[in-house]
């Protein structure tokens, strides 16, 4: 701003990919709002445990941004690739992207319980992602999907007691959620072999 640049959007995370770290929404929200900055969410791993109420702390803020999107094929079970999107005023998205052709005319133009996907993106065409998200929903429900949710940050609390029970290893970042970072003690060389190993045996996958 200072150098007279406009700044359009902010994208902050929530569940950062290397250690699921989080930005502070509600500061970002206090700038975005009076610079007039759209506020961007990528919530792409940590949006599925939004879903639990014991993670309530991390939706803190939430109603103060413009967009958030979430990848349902992380922690909610539907397979490769699924994104879910959200958007707090939708029309303004619809309004840049646009696509009125003749051909593409129908009946149920601009009714609002039968949204016209075509505008809401830079692609015309899209897949059916909507059935598998249904089917997932429909055959777990809501508390099966909570379930499985909770299972993945047990399981990872349980891991990282070992790890701190273990004098060979040390966390390298708190855990949070099913993310469990942790090394080798010394020489970075020992965690890279023992990375490499691990692949080798192909049980587990590890990065
Ligand atoms: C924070 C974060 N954002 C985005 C992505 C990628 O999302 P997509 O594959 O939907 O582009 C990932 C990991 O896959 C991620 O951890």
């Amino acid at each position: 701003v200072a150098a007279g640049l406009i700044p359009v959007i902010c994208v902050a995370t929530l569940g950062t990919t290397g250690t699921c770290a989080y930005d502070d929404i509600e500061s970002l929200a206090s700038i975005c709002e009076e610079k007039s900055v759209w506020l961007h969410v990528d919530a792409a791993y940590a949006g599925g445990a939004f879903a639990l109420e014991e993670c309530s702390e991390l939706r803190r803020g939430l109603e103060r941004v413009d967009s958030l999107n979430f990848n349902l094929h992380k922690f909610m079970l539907v397979n490769f690739d699924c994104a879910a999107m959200w958007l707090r005023d939708a029309n303004k998205v619809i309004d840049s992207f646009n696509v009125d052709r003749i051909y593409l005319k129908h009946k149920h133009e601009g009714q609002t319980q039968i949204p016209d996907f075509r505008h809401w993106q830079i692609p015309l065409g899209r897949r059916f992602r909507a059935l598998k998200v249904w089917i997932t929903f429909r055959t777990l429900g809501a508390e099966g999907l909570r379930a499985h949710i909770r299972k993945h940050i047990s399981l990872a609390g349980q891991f990282e007691d070992l790890v701190k029970a273990d004098e060979r290893f040390e966390l390298i970042a708190p855990r949070a959620l099913g993310l469990v970072c942790f090394r080798a003690k010394g020489d970075n060389e020992i965690t890279s072999q023992l990375l490499q190993r691990l692949m080798d045996r192909k049980k587990i996958y590890m990065v």
